[in-house]
C-alpha cells in the first residue's frame, strides 16, 4: 500500500462535516479506489469550541485557514469556506503557493477568480478542482470538460439552484405567494436566511460562468452574465405560464451568437413537454446542445451535505489518482476571450403581463405602443373584469428584440390605465 493521501479541510459547515462523514463511512471502498488511504490531518473553522457532531480529536486544528493552508502535513487543501473573497481566496492562494493541491466547493471563488487560480495552479503543477461548485452532485464539470470534449458545444442551459427551483415549485403546486412560499422554504432550511444570491439569481450567475467557460474554452467572465432573480414572479403568473403550454424556471442560459458570448440568468418560460420543465423541486439539471452528441441531460441533487460532499470526494479521488486535467480543460494561457453579447440584443418570444384598469381605450393604446416598437403580439388574455380594480391582461409576442420590447414595457408603464410597471417574462425556445 502506498503512502495516504493527505487532507487539510478548511470550513467544518454542511460541507465540511458532510465531506468527513463521507470520508469516515467509505474509507473501504475509497482506500480500494485509490490505491492508498485518504487521511484527513488538519481541520479549520471560526470556532474551535462548537460542538459539529463528528470527533475532530485526531486532527490538528488551525485557527487561521490561511495558515493551515500553507503550514499543516497535507497533500490537499479542501476548501469549503465560501464567500469570493477573504478567507476562503487566501486559503486556496496560499496552498497553490505551497504546492498543494485544492479542491473547492466556492463557486463564487471560482466564477470571480477563476481564471487567476487556475494559472497559479499551473504554475505550481498542482490541480484545482471545483466539481461541487456547480450543481452539487452532478459531474457536471467532468462531462462539460471530458465527456463532451469531441464536441462543439453550442448552447447550454440549467437550473442551477435548488433554492428557486423549489420556490417556483411549490408556488406552482399550492399557488401560494412568493413572499409565503421563500418564508416557508426558510423555516424548512431550503432557504438561507438571507436569501438574496440565491433568488436575485448570483448563484446561479457564479454557476453559469463556470460552464460557460468550460463549454466554450473562454476565460470565465462573471461580469458578463446578465442577472435577474425570480422575486417578480406571482403565482398567478405560473398558472398563465401553464395555460399557455410553459413552466417557469429560473434558467442560466449561454450560447455564442453573432453578437458575442451571451450568459443571461433569468425567469424563463419553457415548453412544458421539454424535460427541463418536468425538473422539480430541489433538483437541478443541466442541459446542453452539441455537434456530436445532439441534446444531453444531466438532473440530481444541487445541494445538501451528502451530494455536495460526493462531489468534493470525487475531486480528491482523482488527485489521489494522479487523474489530472487543466482547470477549465485546456492551459490558462489557451483559453479565449469572447466578447459578451449585449442583452439588449437578445432576441426571443416574450410574455408580459399588465395590470390594466378597464377603461375604454387602453387596449388600443397598448397596440399603438407594440406597433411602435414593431413587437407582433401573439396572442392576449383577459379573463377578469372589474370597473374598480386592476386586472391581469396577458400578451405573448413573436420574436422580439430585448431592446423594442424594453422600450415597449417602458413607454406601457406610463399608461394611466397602467397600474403596476407590466411583468415581463422571456420565453425560451424549445
Ligand atoms: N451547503 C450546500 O449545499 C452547498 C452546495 C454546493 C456548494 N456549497 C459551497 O460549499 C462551501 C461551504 O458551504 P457550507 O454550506 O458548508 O457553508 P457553512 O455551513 O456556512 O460553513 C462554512 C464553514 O466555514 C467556516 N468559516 C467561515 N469563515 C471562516 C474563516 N474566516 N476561517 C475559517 N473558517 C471559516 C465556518 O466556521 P464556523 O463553523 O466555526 O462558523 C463554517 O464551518 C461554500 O462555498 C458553498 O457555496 C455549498
Amino acid at each position: 500500500m502506498t503512502d495516504p493521501l493527505k487532507l487539510a479541510i478548511a470550513g467544518l459547515g454542511t460541507v465540511g462535516v458532510g465531506t468527513l462523514e463521507l470520508l469516515a463511512k467509505q474509507d473501504g471502498l475509497l482506500t480500494e479506489r485509490c490505491g492508498r488511504p485518504l487521511r484527513v490531518t488538519a481541520v479549520s473553522a471560526r470556532d474551535r469550541t462548537r460542538d459539529r457532531g463528528v470527533d475532530l480529536s485526531a486532527f490538528q486544528w488551525f485557527d487561521d485557514a490561511a495558515e493551515m493552508a500553507a503550514k499543516a502535513d497535507a497533500d490537499v487543501v479542501v476548501e469549503l469556506i465560501g464567500g469570493s473573497d477573504g478567507k476562503a481566496k487566501e486559503a486556496t492562494e496560499a496552498a497553490l503557493a505551497a504546492g498543494r493541491h485544492v479542491v473547492t466547493a466556492n463557486k463564487a471563488l471560482i466564477a470571480l477568480h477563476g481564471t487567476a487560480l487556475a494559472a497559479a495552479a499551473e504554475d505550481a503543477g498542482v490541480t484545482l478542482a471545483y466539481e461541487a461548485a456547480v450543481a452539487g452532485a452532478i459531474p457536471i464539470i467532468r462531462a462539460m470538460r471530458e465527456g463532451l470534449s469531441g464536441n462543439r458545444i453550442s448552447r447550454l442551459h440549467g437550473i442551477l439552484n435548488g433554492t428557486c427551483n423549489y420556490i417556483l415549485t411549490t408556488m406552482r403546486e399550492t399557488g401560494r405567494s412568493f413572499d409565503d412560499v421563500l418564508a416557508e422554504a426558510q423555516e424548512l432550511g431550503f432557504a438561507e436566511a438571507d436569501p438574496s444570491f440565491d433568488i436575485d439569481g448570483v448563484d446561479t450567475a457564479h454557476k453559469l460562468a463556470i460552464l460557460a467557460s468550460l463549454a466554450f474554452g473562454s476565460k470565465v467572465d462573471f461580469d458578463g452574465v446578465h442577472v435577474e432573480g425570480i422575486r417578480h414572479i406571482t403565482a398567478e403568473d405560473i398558472v398563465h405560464a401553464e395555460e399557455l403550454g410553459y413552466r417557469i424556471k429560473l434558467l442560466g442560459t449561454a450560447e455564442v451568437t453573432d453578437e458575442g458570448l451571451q450568459q443571461r440568468v433569468h425567469p424563463a418560460m419553457v415548453p412544458l413537454g421539454a424535460p427541463i420543465a418536468s425538473v422539480e423541486g430541489v433538483l437541478n439539471a443541466v442541459e446542453s446542445e452539441s455537434d456530436f452528441a445532439g441534446t444531453t441531460m444531466l438532473e440530481g441533487r444541487g445541494a445538501g451535505a451528502g451530494p455536495t460532499a460526493s462531489a468534493v470526494v470525487g475531486d480528491i479521488v482523482d488527485i489521489a489518482c494522479e487523474r489530472r486535467t487543466p482547470t477549465f480543460g485546456v492551459p490558462v494561457s489557451r483559453l479565449s476571450e469572447i466578447a459578451s453579447a449585449p442583452m439588449e440584443r437578445h432576441v426571443g418570444p416574450y410574455y408580459v403581463r399588465l395590470m390594466v384598469y378597464d377603461k375604454p381605450g387602453v387596449f388600443a393604446d397598448v397596440a399603438a405602443i407594440l406597433r411602435d416598437h414593431e413587437i407582433s403580439m401573439e396572442a392576449v388574455i383577459q379573463r377578469a373584469r372589474s370597473a374598480t380594480e386592476a386586472v391581469p391582461v396577458v400578451l405573448t409576442t413573436h420574436e422580439t428584440r430585448e431592446s423594442s420590447m424594453m422600450g415597449a414595457v417602458d413607454a406601457i408603464a406610463l399608461l394611466d390605465a397602467v397600474h403596476e410597471r407590466p411583468c415581463v417574462i422571456r420565453i425560451e425556445r424549445p
